[in-house]
């Protein structure tokens, strides 16, 4: 079977979040099982791709409206990723050092529809196109209604909604903008008065799938705008957990980290790391290192973290770390916290891979207290890394961790609020203080398998009840 994915991002080219982690994971672990997996992606002028070199495959122009530009399909020249990737660039288009902006909707349609023209033109169609997000919901639209793509809307679209808070939406002043189509079908595009692609992503696609299964039902509830969408077209809707892939999170082979360990080594292992972070960032080794990951944003739950960090701290004779970025307000007080904090808590207030690998290599604790987690990552790469997650039941969380006191693995807590993860961090602490226990949960933990196989496999069956 061969499966095209086609997403805004992808790991290691282009990564904001776990967006890029899964559209970089799951096509490897397809062709695995034996499927012919490729990944369609936009050539953003940033790091990774200045770096590397790419040759052009194809060279084409696109109408959008009246305005003509040029594209080129591009190939990465030597990198070996697991699956065969091709970055349309279109040279007018492309924002230097950055993958979004303000206003994407253009650029993402534009990205879109070359895509489709290029597919148009391959000798072996695609048997599934699978999108991913809003930036590329307007794909199954143009499959079904556009006439220049007629020949291809026999092929089953699935749409995966990694988060639904973003919407990708735009004015009906711009709907010109793509490819002619039966003029009454234009309710297909709308949400609410506006083209929303996220929705338009949900009527048209033949499968919509979510990050994970809980939150699914929950957006059934709480899907900013589009519940109600959600709960009528229930019928084609399924939650695939995410997976990660286990060779880039590896911790006997991570050239990034520190140390390298395995279960056998555990103790050792984990204590060398945490040297390395608790010396770097001038924190006390002896003290329980509790770490968060991410992005700054309210889903995150980022914005009660300076008040929460400091009772914390007062309360708990504890270390936190810090890495992420986002809201300038919530970055300038975790700043500000260093100085009442100092030697017990520290922040590193931007984006690096390779230090995130050492914080879930050094660190006993992972605090994820999402108000919203479509899946999350963080968790599962916490569990093969022996560093406990403490999180919020919602979502991915909800569906991966089992709190401690159930005979699970993790801390669990109900709320996105000050005090909920202030108990949660206290009860961590005492945990702590259990080393045989401690110790025991940390190996339980790295032998827990959130690899990609199982999922995989559950998209594999979508696609081909599809087929048939
Ligand atoms: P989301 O996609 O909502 O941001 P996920 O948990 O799915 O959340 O994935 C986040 C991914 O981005 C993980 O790979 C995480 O390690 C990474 N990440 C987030 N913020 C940073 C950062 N500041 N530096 C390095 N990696 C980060
Ligand atoms: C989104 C979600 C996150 C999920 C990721 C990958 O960014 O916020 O929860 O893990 O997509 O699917």
């Amino acid at each position: 079977m061969k499966i095209i994915h086609i997403s805004a991002e992808c790991y290691p080219i282009a990564k904001v979040g776990g967006l890029a982690d899964v559209v970089g994971a799951l096509p490897k672990y397809q062709n695995l099982l034996g499927e012919t997996a490729q990944v369609i992606m936009p050539f953003y002028d940033i790091n990774f791709t200045q770096k590397n070199e790419f040759e052009s495959i194809y060279e084409h122009t696109i109408l959008l409206d009246k305005d003509t530009y040029s594209f080129r399909v591009l190939k990465p020249v030597n990198l070996n990723i697991g699956f065969d990737l091709f970055l349309i660039d279109i040279p007018e288009l492309i924002f230097k050092n950055y993958i979004y902006s303000y206003d994407d909707s253009t650029r993402f349609l534009a990205f879109q529809v070359a895509a489709l023209d290029w597919i148009l033109t391959l000798k072996t169609k695609p048997d599934i196109i699978h999108c991913h997000d809003h930036h590329t919901g307007l794909t199954p639209f143009m499959l079904q209604e556009s006439y220049k793509y007629k020949t291809l809307n026999k092929i089953p679209v699935v749409s995966t909604i990694h988060n639904a808070q973003y919407q990708g939406w735009f004015s009906h002043e711009k709907v010109n903008l793509i490819p002619e189509f039966n003029f009454d079908k234009v309710g297909l595009l709308d949400w609410s008065g506006t083209i929303n692609p996220l929705a338009s992503a949900i009527k048209c696609a033949w499968a919509v799938t979510t990050v994970s299964p809980s939150y699914m039902e929950e957006l059934k509830i709480a899907a900013n705008g589009l519940e109600s969408l959600l709960s009528d077209e229930s019928q084609k809707c399924k939650g695939i957990l995410n997976g990660i892939d286990t060779n880039v999170w590896n911790t006997e082979n991570d050239t990034y980290i520190k140390k390298q360990y395995s279960i056998n080594n555990i103790i050792k292992g984990k204590q060398a790391n945490k040297k390395w972070l608790c010396n770097t960032f001038n924190l006390d080794i002896n003290k329980p290192l509790f770490a968060f990951i991410g992005r700054l944003v309210d889903e995150k739950g980022s914005d009660l973290f300076p008040e929460t960090f400091n009772i914390a701290l007062q309360k708990n004779d504890i270390s936190i770390l810090l890495l992420g970025s986002g809201d300038k307000d919530t970055e300038y007080k975790l700043e500000a916290l260093k100085e009442k904090h100092i030697g017990n808590y520290n922040a590193y207030i931007g984006y690096d891979e390779k230090l995130s690998h050492n914080i879930y290599a050094g660190a006993d604790f992972l605090l994820m207290p999402s108000r919203v987690e479509p899946c999350g990552l963080n968790q599962m790469y916490s569990l093969r890394y022996g560093t406990i997650p403490i999180v919020r039941s919602i979502g991915g969380l909800k569906d991966t961790i089992i709190d401690i006191k159930d005979s699970g693995f993790g801390f669990t807590h109900k709320n996105t609020s000050v005090e909920d993860i202030c108990n949660a961090i206290t009860r961590a602490t005492t945990f702590y203080k259990n080393e045989k226990a401690f110790q025991k949960t940390r190996k339980r933990i790295m032998n827990i398998d959130h690899s990609w196989d199982n999922s995989a496999k559950k998209y594999s069956e979508l696609y081909k009840s599809l087929i048939n």
